[in-house]
């Protein structure tokens, strides 16, 4: 098998070192669009491309493997099945069932294999536990999946996890698939029942809770968390009805990070190598999962607009700034909510910069000037600040702390630079926090 890898970021090593392990397989091709990380192996002489396309029509792969950003998988997926080419596509298959089911239709069309990499049913720990439940999987009375971590210490690239636009979401899109995939794993086809969404700072969930039943009946609870301080949990416990409790843990044994990884992507690789051989063209849950996936959203955004989680906080204003910044150096901290108590003072920064990820530098900047909270509230990202005519400012992306602790600097995403002047603020001027 002749593969090509497309995207080299954080997790394509784990697939270049897995191809090195198995048989009769070489890697014939790489692509990313930065060429400085196809470049060593450029040297060793592997093709190097920074378009995939031009990796396609150079015609040397029999298999691909996607290990792109989520909102590039469809289209480099359909690309290479239509080039006659299988494909192994890191999870998500695609943020949206409509693409998966394209992606589904060009693997039909072309009589090739589309294969969703969810590494975790290959986990030593997992297939023992599949072996020690049992076989009547109505004894199991509950199934917990359970996929805690802190992301910061995961994400590699540019920040394109903590954008909605080309993650997809937050903890449910990125964490979901794998532990959806490991509850099918385990007992089989799912139906959603409900979700809910917590923590969700500018249009990202930090904690999703979704709550499933097996087409047998099992109850399936699938708790997803990206904001634990450090460390991860990634577990599942099967509750049994003769009060016995089984548990899997994912990283026992596995000190060093990441590193249960090598023996899952073998398990990956000798897989798709089957699904290959067998001929099989759309294989496993890779489109199912899209569609729970899908449908957790919609569920968890539906109970989340029902309900509000705060009082809109009052603040006056009590010393305005009038000065804007090209070069401020401001760098975002790496908190997504701050509690603040009634009757302290912060400072109100406005800047056309999109901060994303803790460190990330603020240099245009307009000041509003300090303001005092009326009550005592907890200001999130994507929390809205308007005047007391309603007029929008912008959103708060987050804080610099390079006062503190005299004061946080709140910074706000704002279209333009607003300053005391442009926002016709008067001392003693009402300004407030409304839920994004
Ligand atoms: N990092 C992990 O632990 C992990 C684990 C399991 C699955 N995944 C999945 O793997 C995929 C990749 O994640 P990652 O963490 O490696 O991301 P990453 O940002 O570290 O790597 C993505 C790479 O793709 C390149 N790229 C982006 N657009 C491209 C394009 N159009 N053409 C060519 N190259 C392009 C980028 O330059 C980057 O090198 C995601 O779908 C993610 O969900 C990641």
């Amino acid at each position: 098998m002749r593969y090509g890898v497309i995207g080299l970021g954080a997790i394509a090593p784990f697939f270049l070192e897995a191809i090195e392990r198995c048989p009769d397989s070489t890697l014939a091709a790489v692509c990313d669009l930065d060429p400085a990380k196809t470049e060593a192996l450029a040297k060793e002489g592997t093709a190097a491309f920074t378009d995939y396309r031009q990796l396609l029509a150079a015609d040397v792969c029999d298999a691909v493997i996607i290990t792109l950003p989520n909102h590039v998988h469809a289209e480099a997926a359909i690309a290479a099945l239509d080039a006659g080419v299988a494909v192994c596509c890191e999870k998500p298959l695609a943020i949206t069932s409509v693409d998966a089911n394209r992606m589904a239709e060009a693997a039909e069309r072309n009589g090739k294999t589309l294969f969703t990499a969810f590494h975790r049913r290959y986990n030593r720990h997992l297939i023992a536990l599949r072996e020690a439940l049992p076989e009547d999987r109505s004894q199991i009375t509950k199934l917990t999946v359970r996929y805690h971590e802190n992301i910061l210490e995961h994400i590699g690239g540019d920040g394109w996890y903590l954008d909605p636009e080309r993650c997809g979401g937050g903890c449910l899109i990125d964490n979901g698939p794998n532990a959806l995939d490991m509850a099918h794993a385990l007992v089989g086809g799912l139906s959603l029942v409900g979700a809910r969404l917590g923590d969700v700072r500018s249009g990202i969930e930090y904690v999703a809770e979704l709550d499933l039943v097996s087409h047998d009946g099992v109850p399936v609870r699938v708790e997803l968390d990206w904001a634990l301080t450090t460390g991860e949990t990634k577990d599942v416990v099967a509750e049994l009805a003769d009060g016995s409790v089984l548990r899997a843990d994912m990283l026992e044994g596995f000190t060093a990070f990441k590193s249960s990884l090598q023996h899952e992507y073998d398990g990956i690789l000798a897989d798709f190598r089957d699904q290959v051989a067998a001929r099989r063209t759309v294989c496993g849950t890779g489109v199912e999962i899209v569609g729970l996936v899908e449908d957790a959203y919609a569920a968890g955004r539906e109970e989340s607009g029902r309900r509000r989680s705060k009082l809109p906080a009052r603040t006056k204003a009590v010393r305005l700034l009038f000065h804007t910044s090209e070069n401020r150096g401001m760098s975002l901290s790496q908190w997504g909510t701050r509690c603040i108590p009634a009757g302290q003072i912060h400072e109100l920064v406005t800047t056309t910069d999109r901060p994303r990820a803790a460190g990330d530098r603020i240099d245009a900047v307009g000041f509003l000037g300090f303001v005092e909270f009326q009550e005592g509230t907890v200001i999130a990202l994507g929390d809205e600040v308007r005047l007391a005519d309603d007029r929008l400012i912008g959103t708060v992306a987050g804080f610099d702390e390079c006062h503190f602790p005299n004061h946080y600097n709140i910074v706000i995403a704002s279209d333009r630079l607003w300053t005391a002047t442009s926002a016709g603020l008067e001392p003693g001027d009402d300004i407030r926090f409304v839920e994004g």
